[in-house]
């Protein structure tokens, strides 16, 4: 191991090695449209009650809306849907129509369905640290489906095998 600066570049180096699942983070748009982004900076909180946590980018479009909504659906995403995660990558003007995907309802939330699992969160309290804010949310609908997870370490979308 080596000492190095604490740059932005070897931050992100150092983080790239710690491997993670890929979600969508849906929120809706004040036209009742679906805004997403793909993010992996969500962690679940406490069990009883059933809070998750979702750090989001002041500078990403989705900040503004959850923090008007107060709501958002967190859609963990399986092999099969690296089109999605690719797609909310994007900034949104790049991405293209979004009719192929596959939005279902959940509560009050629209999340991506054939997803392995979903959940609609209810912002409960924003802690806003450097250039992010940490929204906690509780989970009030759940829905599980099926497939193999999809990762995301070192800068690329892959798959999990398990020794
Ligand atoms: C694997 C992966 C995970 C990401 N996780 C997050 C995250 O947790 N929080 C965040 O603010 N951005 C994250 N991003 C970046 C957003 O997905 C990206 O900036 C997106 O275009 C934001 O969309 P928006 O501006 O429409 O909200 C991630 C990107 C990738 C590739």
């Amino acid at each position: 191991m080596t000492a190095v600066p604490v740059t932005n570049q070897n931050f992100r180096m150092a983080w790239s090695q710690f491997g993670t699942g890929v979600t969508v983070i849906t929120t809706l748009e004040p036209g009742g449209k679906v805004h997403g982004m793909t993010a992996n900076g969500v962690v679940s909180v406490s069990l009883d009650p059933p809070l998750a946590l979702a750090c989001i980018g002041h500078n990403r479009n989705s900040y503004p809306l959850i923090k008007m909504n107060q709501r958002f659906a967190i859609s963990i995403l399986n092999t099969e849907q690296r089109n999605v995660a690719i797609h909310y990558t994007n900034p949104p003007v790049q991405r293209g129509p979004d009719d192929a995907i596959p939005f279902v309802k959940l509560g009050e939330s629209m999340a991506i369905g054939g997803s392995l699992a979903a959940m609609d969160c209810r912002v409960i309290s924003e802690h806003e640290e450097g250039d992010h804010t940490l929204f906690v949310a509780e989970v009030e609908q759940l829905v599980l489906g099926e497939g193999e997870p999809m990762l995301w370490m070192q800068g690329k979308f892959g798959r999990f095998t398990a020794d």
